[in-house]
């Protein structure tokens, strides 16, 4: 026998949990500095200050990420930032005493077509160049150059992106 109760029930909660998500987006959205064409944001994510929050075109953003976005925080078009990444652009002066009340602030840029695997940090002041790779766990303490692949703790640049269409970027040419 059809359950009517629980196909309404699931039908009015789908239907609030979408409108919930949908405003949560358009709030988050309108509150940044700039946010392109096609960005998609899965909540939850956390971004403190969207308003020093750029992102471009066609990028995504999964669940669970955070943004510290105080310092400035610009993402470019076509990135991908997979689950439970964190970047920021702040961190605190521990050469004062009251540390808790000092803010430093250094912006991060990742620049188009950048993938961040799944719980990489992304520390203040740097740049991940554009058709970079960052693997899953990663800690980003330093520049990236253009289409390097890097992982660990800190990362390191394991190669480059060999691409078709740039064969120039391949490591082995
Ligand atoms: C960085 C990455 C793209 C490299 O992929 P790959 O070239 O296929 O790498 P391989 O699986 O061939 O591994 C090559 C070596 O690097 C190591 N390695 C790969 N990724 C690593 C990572 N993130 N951290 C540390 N070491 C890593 C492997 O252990 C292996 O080491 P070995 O040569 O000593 O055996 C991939 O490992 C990664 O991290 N992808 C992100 C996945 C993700 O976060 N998905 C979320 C949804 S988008």
């Amino acid at each position: 026998m059809v359950n009517w109760c629980k196909i309404v029930y699931k039908l009015i909660a789908n239907s609030v949990g979408c409108l919930a998500g949908w405003l949560k987006n358009t709030h988050l959205k309108l509150s940044m500095h700039y946010c392109g064409n096609n960005v998609m944001i899965y909540q939850p994510v956390v971004f403190y200050g969207p308003e020093a929050l750029d992102i471009g075109d066609n990028t995504s953003v999964a669940p669970f990420v955070h943004i510290w976005c105080g310092g400035r925080v610009i993402i470019g078009a076509r990135c991908m930032i997979a689950s439970h990444v964190a970047i920021t652009s702040l961190t605190h002066d521990y050469n004062e005493k009251e540390m808790w009340k000092t803010m430093l602030a250094s912006p991060v840029v990742i620049e188009d077509d950048v993938w961040i695997g799944a719980h990489a940090q992304i520390m203040p002041g740097v740049t991940i160049s554009r058709g970079s790779v960052i693997g899953a766990g990663s800690l980003v303490t330093k520049d990236i150059p253009p289409y390097a692949i890097v992982y660990g703790v800190p990362a390191q640049i394991k190669e480059y992106r060999c691409l078709v269409d740039t064969i120039k970027n391949c490591k082995e040419v």
